[in-house]
């Protein structure tokens, strides 16, 4: 038999579970229900990341035991993933004792290779994203808390395996998708791969897997997360289960993680001699609105409030169809209800009502006995062949919100067909021509149903049970002539706007009063006027000036990414206003102590500066 086995990132329980956690697994958990229903044996993977600073962090924030943090953690993932219907074959735990098996054991293998060495390194450390970075990274202004550290570490030969990861991504033009991540990876190849810093000294950093080789040690987060893709089907404990389902089909990740998955994951699996995976796939970013979800911003969206609020399935369906994979996409309130008004309550929703009072009116509530054999009626059932056929397409090729859109497509031509057949007006006259309008109808809706019953499988499992069909597959002729259709309420009523008002205020998408500061914390905020005296480029970047400012009688020095925007020539000599009791911060290995502000809007950039007779710098802004 087949096998079909897809994997979504483990997530970090350093916080509880949004939108964007909730994207990635709905559409592992959509592809592998189609992939189900083909009649493949699927093995699908989610679970969490449970080692590493951030959630050390986590836990010592709330005061308590990390390990009883990631026990407090996990069940509201799994309460999560509950209410979004998620068929998980498998939910691994990074804390697990088989998968710290698995990765002690590839550490070691590896190790024995002579693939890990010993090194000092003196270099710059990223803080928030708990990694050494390089000088290049540094400079591409990207990272925050950057510091030297000089420390003794153990070293992953990443760099032996970089021709064989660039070979094998240009012979296996499917390994990296899609194809815009392909070349990015390619392009970061391009650049000579340094070795990959594996381990952490417990006297910093205590919460990892402990290196089997050297007990003073943790192995870095990545090494130790990304193997949970090999643990879970069995790797060196149930080899028959193993060599089932690895190599896996896809990695579904997002964007934001690929460097990890398609270098680090097949440098170590090179170096562990084990298969690479078939596909690693990267999807967009939702971003609420045009910005990016983050906790500060106060719009993170609760994906339980949404399902409490519009069921289970609309949040399914809307997620599934707004993104096209591989792209960023924008949630926002009222694209979602738009959505769900058009698609769900008018289209399809409105098709069963339509149908089903239909049935009862003329037909007793049975389902009739022919179908339409006329042109029109032939037309909607080699219709539905061909949508089945393209919908499975499009799903083998990942596009899911075009295998949804066919599918409507399909529902609109449903109710067109009613439309022009009246079967209404049929009933008294010619009532066995009614009759197959509606049994015509009434199998391709059943049709739709089951082809939308991946992504909503709670309310198209009530379609099909009101169409007493609850066992038919895609094949056209799945209803049984006879059946006494049942009662249903409508299936998505629609959302009235005044709804919409509420659920901003509750999903914090444009939280105005979250938005809202007093005037003491705009005090706090200290902006003054500063004349720039002297700008630099920043060797190694295009994107960063090194600015030399006088805020009144004292100078100072700012890093601005403003360089595709202003020659340093043009400048010098300006009035600028500058946050200047912001925390200075190393950016790119050089201080940074202050903030210029400047208008930004997508790819232009203009300076705020200030002119006046009286304006002189070091002046308070109010
Ligand atoms: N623990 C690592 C992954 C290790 S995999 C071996 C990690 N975890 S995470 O909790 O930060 O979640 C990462 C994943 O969540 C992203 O790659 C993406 O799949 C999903 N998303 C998080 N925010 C998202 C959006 N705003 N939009 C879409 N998906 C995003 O990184």
């Amino acid at each position: 038999m087949k096998t079909f086995y897809l994997t979504t990132p483990i997530y970090y329980v350093n916080d509880k579970p949004h939108i964007g956690h909730a994207y990635t697994t709905i559409l592992a958990d959509v592809l592998t229900r189609f992939h189900r229903n083909t009649g493949e044996d699927v093995f699908f993977l989610t679970g969490l990341d449970e080692h590493g600073q951030k959630v050390q962090q986590a836990a010592e924030k709330r005061g308590v035991d990390p390990q009883k943090h990631c026990n407090e953690m996990a069940p509201r993932f799994l309460e999560l993933w509950e209410n979004l219907h998620i068929q998980n074959d498998d939910f691994i735990r990074t804390t697990e004792k088989r998968h710290v098996d698995v990765v002690q054991h590839i550490l070691q293998k590896v190790y024995d290779k002579g693939d890990i060495y010993e090194d000092v390194y003196e270099g710059l450390y990223s803080v928030s994203e708990e990694r050494f970075i390089t000088e290049k990274e540094a400079k591409s202004g990207e990272f925050r808390d950057i510091k030297e550290l000089k420390e003794k570490n153990y070293f992953f030969r990443m760099s032996n395996y970089q021709q064989t990861l660039i070979d094998h991504i240009k012979n296996n033009s499917g390994f990296i998708q899609p194809e815009h991540r392909k070349n990015e990876v390619l392009g970061f190849l391009k650049q000579p791969l340094e070795d990959l810093c594996i381990s952490r000294p417990k006297s910093r950093l205590g919460w990892g897997i402990e290196l089997p080789f050297d007990s003073d040690y943790v192995t870095y987060v990545w090494f130790d997360a990304l193997i949970n893709y090999i643990t879970a089907p069995g790797y060196n404990v149930n080899e028959e289960n193993f060599n089932k389902y690895w190599p896996a089909n896809y990695h579904l990740i997002g964007k934001d993680i690929l460097t990890t998955h398609s270098v680090y994951w097949p440098t170590m699996l090179m170096s562990a001699n084990i298969p690479l995976p078939q596909a690693i796939f990267a999807h967009g970013w939702w971003l609420i609105g045009e910005s990016k979800m983050s906790k500060s911003l106060g719009n993170v969206v609760d994906p339980l409030g949404l399902i409490e609020e519009y069921g289970v399935d609309s949040v399914r369906y809307y997620l599934m169809r707004e993104m096209v994979l591989g792209q960023d996409a924008s949630f926002t309130i009222e694209s979602f209800i738009k959505r769900y008004n058009s698609d769900l309550a008018n289209d399809f929703g409105n098709l069963l009502s339509r149908v089903s009072n239909l049935l009862k009116k003329f037909f007793d509530g049975k389902i009739p006995q022919d179908e339409d054999d006329s042109a029109e009626g032939l037309d909607v059932k080699s219709k539905a062949v061909e949508t089945v056929a393209m919908v499975w397409e499009k799903i083998e090729v990942m596009r899911v919100n075009e295998a949804i859109e066919i599918t409507l497509q399909f529902v609109r031509s449903i109710n067109k067909y009613l439309e022009t057949k009246a079967p209404w007006k049929l009933a008294k006259e010619e009532p066995e021509i009614a009759g197959k309008v509606l049994f015509t109808a009434v199998e391709a809706l059943r049709v739709s149903a089951v082809l939308l019953s991946p992504i909503m499988p709670n309310r198209t499992q009530t379609v099909l049970e009101t169409l007493g069909a609850t066992e038919s597959g895609l094949d056209w002729g799945g209803l049984t002539s006879g059946i006494e259709i049942k009662l249903h309420d409508p299936l998505f009523p629609r959302i009235d706007i005044k709804k919409l008002e509420n659920s901003v205020k509750n999903h914090g998408e444009k939280k105005e009063l979250k938005n809202v500061i007093t005037f003491d914390e705009f005090q706090n905020i200290e902006l003054k006027t500063a004349k720039i005296l002297k700008v630099e480029k920043v060797d190694g970047t295009d994107k960063l000036l090194k600015l030399q400012i006088k805020v009144g009688d004292k100078q100072r020095q700012i890093v601005s990414g403003i360089a595709q925007f202003y020659s340093p020539e043009e400048l010098v000599g300006k009035m600028i206003v500058v946050v200047t009791n912001l925390k200075p911060a190393t950016i790119f290995g050089i201080k940074s102590n202050g903030m210029l502000l400047a208008a930004k809007n997508g790819k232009a950039l203009t300076l705020m500066t200030i002119e006046g007779k009286k304006v002189s710098s070091g002046m308070r802004i109010y």
